[in-house]
């Protein structure tokens, strides 16, 4: 029976999220249960994200507030881990007495031991990172999450530099996982009755490249789609760059992989993609998402885009406003640029200001909304086949995913959840669908 309550508050992408589960996992073994309520925890932890400007400044505000919990008499503890951490390391001890733990991307593993030293007074930081095989041995599992749905890291770091990111940085060197260890994890996922698995990485098209001895991501999808119970498989992120035939041929004759990608593009203009060193031109871009489509015509797009980039002209805008319409996303991730301090885009001059990037952000959202409103229009009448997660926000409304990935609501009975159910698509919204269910299939 566990004695001490944390508290996790995370930030920022999916690696975060999935580290955080990690964490909970670690710490379930020193007698720490999860809670949402920060004012009865006995540890609160921040996982942070630095990857767009402000992140530090939205740590420190928390961390401000986060004091009001620290209670007399009791020794509560607080810590910041991820991204923000790694940057600042030691310097946040310094900065904010009150603070214990301060703890880096590539040493979650050490967790344990500095929760134990800071509950006997002690107030630590490690952020070194480790840029060999064994950090993948030091790679702490995540138990005893029971759902339908979960990720599964395939790699680690990035070694792309994109002149505007900080992710290499505060991530380190691409790391991929050995493939006997990820196949081994979603066995034993599948055995546990999860039934989709999305393998995570910051650039999965890379995977295995390094290393020499282990398959290529295309090789590994196939791995994955031979283990039985596992229904449904999906990926991110995947970078153009590196998006192989072979990957696309996987989309072509493999049903267990979901139609739904997502392919940052970050800019449709040959020049600014140039500068931001992204290593594809637009049309080599369009060439992918035209075989993506030859192969699985409903495949439903997602990309990243940051508008304001230094260099970027009204031409250049308009070129990405028009690779929206040719590409057809069903969503967009649309963000002005930030300058990260340490990355290459950091030393170029900024031409425009905050209001004049903020305008074109909001005539990429203006027409993506209208993009997704037509594509989601056109599934509207049709069947679709649900993984059923759970209840909906609306009484005896379950609610559940679609192929493609958006989420759809329908009235059904709760005795469906975990299960695949056909429904037709009777009224699209901006976000997600709702269903009219057919039966059980
Ligand atoms: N400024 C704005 N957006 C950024 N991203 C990464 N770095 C920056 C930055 N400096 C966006 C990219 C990336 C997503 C995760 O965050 O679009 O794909
Ligand atoms: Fe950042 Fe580029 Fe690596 Fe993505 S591929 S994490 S944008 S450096």
């Amino acid at each position: 029976m566990p004695d001490k309550l944390l508290y996790i508050e995370t930030f920022g992408c999916q690696m975060n999220v999935n580290d955080s589960e990690r964490i909970v996992t670690m710490l379930s073994d020193l007698g720490y249960a999860p809670t949402n309520d920060p004012s009865v925890a006995d540890m609160i932890l921040l996982n942070t994200c630095s990857v767009r400007g402000g992140a530090e400044e939205k740590v420190y505000k928390r961390l401000v507030n986060l004091r009001i919990y620290k209670r007399d008499g009791k020794s509560q503890i607080i810590g910041v881990g991820g991204c923000v951490a790694q940057q600042e390391g030691e310097e946040l001890l310094k900065k904010f007495p009150y603070l214990d733990l301060v703890f880096g991307t590539h040493n979650l593993h050490l967790l344990p031991d500095m929760v134990q030293g800071a509950e006997r007074g002690e107030r630590r930081s490690e952020t070194a990172f480790i840029d060999n095989d064994q950090r993948l041995d030091l790679f702490p599992p995540i138990k005893g999450q029971s759902r339908l749905s979960r990720f599964v890291t395939i790699m680690q770091g990035c070694d792309n530099f994109c002149s505007y990111c900080i992710v290499p940085y505060v991530r380190g060197r691409e790391i991929s996982r050995r493939s006997a260890d990820i196949l081994d994890e979603v066995r034993q996922l599948a055995d546990e009755g999860v039934k989709e698995v999305v393998l995570l990485g910051q650039n999965v098209n890379s995977y295995g490249l390094k290393s020499g001895c282990e398959p290529t991501f295309a090789a590994l999808i196939r791995m994955v789609a031979e283990i039985a119970g596992i229904e449904r498989i999906r990926f991110t992120t995947s970078h153009p760059k590196d998006m192989s035939d072979a990957l696309i041929a996987c989309f072509g004759d493999i049903s267990k992989l979901c139609g739904q990608i997502h392919l940052p593009a970050q800019s449709g203009s040959d020049q600014v993609l140039k500068l931001m060193k992204r290593g594809y031109t637009r049309d080599a871009y369009l060439d992918r998402v035209r075989r993506l489509k030859s192969v699985r015509p409903d495949i439903a797009i997602t990309g990243d885009i940051i508008v304001g980039f230094p260099g970027e002209r009204e031409d250049d805008f308009e070129l990405t406003l028009s690779l929206l319409e040719e590409v057809c996303y069903i969503d967009l991730f649309s963000f002005v640029y930030s300058a990260r301090p340490g990355t290459r885009a950091a030393e170029r001059e900024e031409e425009l200001t905050r209001s004049q990037k903020i305008a074109r952000l909001e005539r990429l959202m203006e027409l993506q909304k209208r993009i997704t409103r037509e594509i989601c229009q056109t599934c509207v009448g049709s069947i679709q086949t649900i993984m059923v997660e759970g209840e909906g926000k609306r009484p005896a409304q379950l609610s559940g995913k679609a192929d493609n990935g958006r989420i759809v609501n329908f009235a059904g009975d709760r005795s469906l959840i975990g299960t695949f159910v056909d429904v037709r698509i009777i009224q699209a919204y901006q976000n997600s669908f709702l269903g009219c269910l057919m039966q059980k299939s």
